[in-house]
């Protein structure tokens, strides 16, 4: 019987994992701007006993759950290592080392090592940044609409690329690399952009500030891998397109998890049943 499940309260989203009577690993999400959700969702499912809860919404969650059931917290950076671990050992893959980056609202990074993990780095360049300047220069401002229709872009007329740079010579460094994310707006002074093309476009800037830092790190600690991870993944072909080329073009290998935005929920999950 349903008795434990973990809930990562994140910035923009609350993710539940738990077992159900099959074994199975069962995933949920709910708006971090309405808790309430999860209150009724523990309401209709009286069984639980007891929650694992980690994230940077943990005591918005706590006031709501008031003191329903026990509760075990976890660090945030834990319970996603943990995740990360189970998630890589479920879904068939064997690594000992690699970076881990988490593209939630915003981005963290870690770097794991033998079951143990230090946080390298960040960048408040994230999800958050994807829908937020979405938002601002398109009016969209629902992921699953942003995601779509930037599907459907092309990045070519707003961003600069290295050969655009230089035009009739051969080029310092891969001629289709991004020299300026968006750089050819200020050059060719055109203010008309089909919003799709925008969306694109900020999709590419996300990915690459992301993938060019994940990839620093990977350097600096001699690691074949970089595990992308958060939910700014979800139903995101073209964000995962742009990570892994790059990430490949840099000779690192790219993981993308299948359950992506659930490692934190599943780490405190798995802290409760040690
Ligand atoms: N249904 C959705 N609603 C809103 N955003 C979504 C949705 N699905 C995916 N996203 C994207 O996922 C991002 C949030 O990712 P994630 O859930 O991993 O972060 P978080 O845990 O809430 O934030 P943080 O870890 O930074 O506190 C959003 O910024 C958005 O880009
Ligand atoms: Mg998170």
């Amino acid at each position: 019987m349903l008795k434990s499940i973990g809930i990562d309260a994140g910035g923009t989203l609350t993710k539940m994992a738990y077992f159900n009577e099959h074994g199975q690993l069962m995933l949920e999400s709910f708006p971090s701007n309405d808790l309430q959700l999860v209150k009724e969702w523990l309401k209709q499912h009286p069984n639980v006993e007891e929650i694992g809860l980690t994230g940077g919404r943990t005591e918005q969650l706590r006031e709501q759950l008031e003191t329903m059931k026990s509760i075990e917290y976890i660090v945030e950076f834990e319970a996603t290592l943990k995740g990360v671990q189970y998630l890589l050992v479920k879904e068939g893959h064997q690594i000992d080392n690699a970076i881990i980056t988490n593209i939630g609202t915003g981005t963290s990074i870690h770097y794991m090592e033998n079951g143990q993990h230090v946080r390298v780095g960040g960048t408040g360049v994230g999800g958050g940044t994807l829908v937020g300047l979405a938002t601002l220069l398109t009016g969209h401002s629902d992921f699953k609409e942003i995601t779509k229709l930037a599907s459907t872009g092309v990045r070519e007329n707003i961003d600069l690329l290295v050969r655009d740079i230089y035009q009739g010579m051969d080029t310092p460094i891969a001629g289709d690399l991004t020299a300026s994310n968006f750089g050819k707006v200020g050059i060719t002074a055109t203010t008309e952009h089909p919003q799709a093309d925008v969306l694109a476009t900020v999709q590419g800037l996300v990915g690459e500030v992301i993938t060019t830092l994940s990839i620093q790190f990977a350097e600096q600690k001699e690691t074949a891998y970089i595990v992308y991870i958060g939910s700014t993944l979800t139903d995101n072909e073209d964000l995962q397109k742009v990570i892994a080329n790059y990430t490949i073009l840099k000779k690192h290998n790219p993981i993308f998890l299948q359950d992506r935005g659930y490692a934190g929920a599943v780490g405190a999950l798995l802290n409760m049943n040690k």
